[in-house]
């Protein structure tokens, strides 16, 4: 068999072998690591089963090496973990297991090694090689993983109903894998997954989120996303997506349809960025649109999309038991202001509206522009080739006005302390509008970012609100 295994591996195979032998408990490689190897991935986490107590096995593994690595025991589960360096090994005993249909915990018996293959999630991930001396090396395939393998097949080994049913996760890890792998999830067991949907009510959001979350990472996310929509699962874990769906007509006037632009916006910002919070707000950044439709004096509006969408993001952040941390800030800013660049290439570009922008989007400039850039899917070309020059326009003209200005992460020269001495204030009101004014006024380009102006600017405007400036601040 076609395995290449680092010489680290195959030490630690020839120890588990050992033990193996010692103990007389035949021990195979199981599972994802098994097929990783065969396609060529990396892989790190390396799952062992052996006829009896897996246990006991990892226990007499981590005793043959000096020092002795710690194993960590889940009883409950009946699995043991060690790690040697980088290499996580998990040992569990060969089992049966079977099911009920409220709870995805099964009832587990020990059981021969087709046992454990049957109750495997697809037959891709049921590939064993036996680590034993009679036929050490050997790959025990009962179910033609190998051959689903070369032809990127996803199929459950069992009736797809009984596995899916059994565990409704494995709906969402066939999505991911199709995803990941690109690989065609056999008709049979998409079915299966169709019928099956409303089961992945009994699976905990953090592991629906989890799956979600490797469909995003995936090359190309719009594969799984397309998948999840068309199997129902989409419809379940994430309606307000769902509901992008669809190119309404009205009086022979039509709009695009939402998700596929989504879907092509995040496979677009996907080929730019790795960054997961990146393609997150590629995801959310028009799921205001169903929300703010409109058809008005002859064409479809979406005005606000980006205000209602940006408010969107915390509760499904915090419905899907997303971080509600910073990351979540910089997608709900993005969304906030996908539609601000698009907006200035189509009025003549004023050095305000651009100190505005850089201001707004802060050290975020460079994402946002990433995004709106991925939110061009125009099939007429004439009309790409058009924003995308007046972005290129939009980029130069910042770079100007960042040159001059250094609006980014900039502050303004006069702080609310300062205005407080000034005018003999403690916190208040009129304290955050003087303040507000001068940074308005300095955006705006009415007066330069300058400390002199702004503090002339700032006794304008407290003598506008009935202030007098304590005697030392009196200029002349
Ligand atoms: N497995 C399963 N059903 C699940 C989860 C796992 O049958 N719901 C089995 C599969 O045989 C799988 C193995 O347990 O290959 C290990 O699972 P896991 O480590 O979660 O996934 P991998 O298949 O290794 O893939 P990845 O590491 O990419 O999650």
């Amino acid at each position: 068999m076609d395995i290449s295994c680092t010489d680290k591996e195959l030490f630690l195979f020839k120890k588990i072998a050992a033990v193996a032998e010692e103990l007389a408990m035949p021990a195979f490689l199981i599972g994802g690591y098994v097929r990783d190897k065969l396609l060529n991935r990396p892989s790190k986490d390396i799952d062992i089963v052996c006829l009896g107590d897996g246990i006991a096995f990892a226990e007499a593994v981590a005793k043959r090496f000096n020092p002795k690595p710690a194993v960590a025991v889940f009883k409950t589960y009946g699995t043991a973990q060690i790690k040697i360096h980088d290499v996580e090994l998990e040992f569990v005993g060969a089992r049966k297991e079977s099911y009920h249909r409220e709870s995805r915990n099964p009832e587990v018996i020990p059981g021969s090694l087709q046992d454990d293959q049957n109750r495997r999630d697809f037959t891709i991930n049921a590939l064993s090689v036996s680590l034993n001396k009679d036929d050490y090396g050997s790959l025990i395939d009962p179910f033609n993983g190998l051959k689903d393998l070369s032809i990127g097949r996803i199929v459950t080994p069992l009736d797809p109903d009984i596995t899916f049913s059994d565990d409704p996760l494995r709906m969402l890890r066939a999505i991911r894998f199709a995803a990941q792998l690109g690989f065609e999830i056999d008709s049979k067991t998409f079915e299966a997954i169709q019928r099956n949907a409303k089961r992945i009510n009994i699976i905990t959001q953090e592991r629906i989120t989890e799956e979600f979350n490797k469909i995003m990472l995936s090359k190309k996310p719009s594969i799984g996303l397309a998948l999840l929509s068309d199997s129902g699962l989409l419809d379940i874990i994430f309606p307000q997506m769902m509901a992008l769906h669809g190119a309404e007509n009205v009086e022979g006037i039509g709009h695009k349809d939402n998700f596929y632009h989504t879907l092509q916006v995040i496979d677009n910002i996907s080929q730019h960025t790795k960054d997961l919070w990146l393609r997150w707000a590629a995801l959310m950044h028009d799921i205001g649109k169903p929300g703010t439709k409109k058809f008005e004096s002859g064409s479809w509006t979406f005005h606000g999309h980006e205000v209602l969408g940006s408010k969107m993001v915390p509760k499904v952040f915090t419905k899907l038991k997303l971080p509600t941390n910073e990351k979540m800030k910089l997608v709900k800013k993005l969304v906030f202001l996908h539609m601000r660049p698009v907006s200035l290439t189509k009025e003549n570009i004023t050095d305000s509206a651009i100190r505005r922008l850089l201001f707004d989007a802060g050290e975020d400039i460079d994402s946002l522009m990433m995004l709106c850039n991925a939110d061009i899917t125009s099939k007429n070309k004439v009309k790409v080739r058009r924003y995308m020059q007046n972005f290129e326009l939009v980029r130069k003209r910042m770079e100007e006005v960042e040159e001059k200005d250094r609006i980014r992460n900039w502050q303004p020269p006069i702080s609310g302390e300062l205005i407080m001495n000034v005018f003999a204030l403690s916190p208040s009101r009129e304290v955050g509008t003087i303040k507000d004014a001068i940074r308005e006024a300095i955006l705006d380009g009415i007066i330069p970012n300058k400390y002199e102006e702004a503090f002339q600017f700032m006794l304008e405007k407290g003598k506008e609100l009935g202030l007098t400036p304590v005697q030392a601040f009196v200029i002349g």
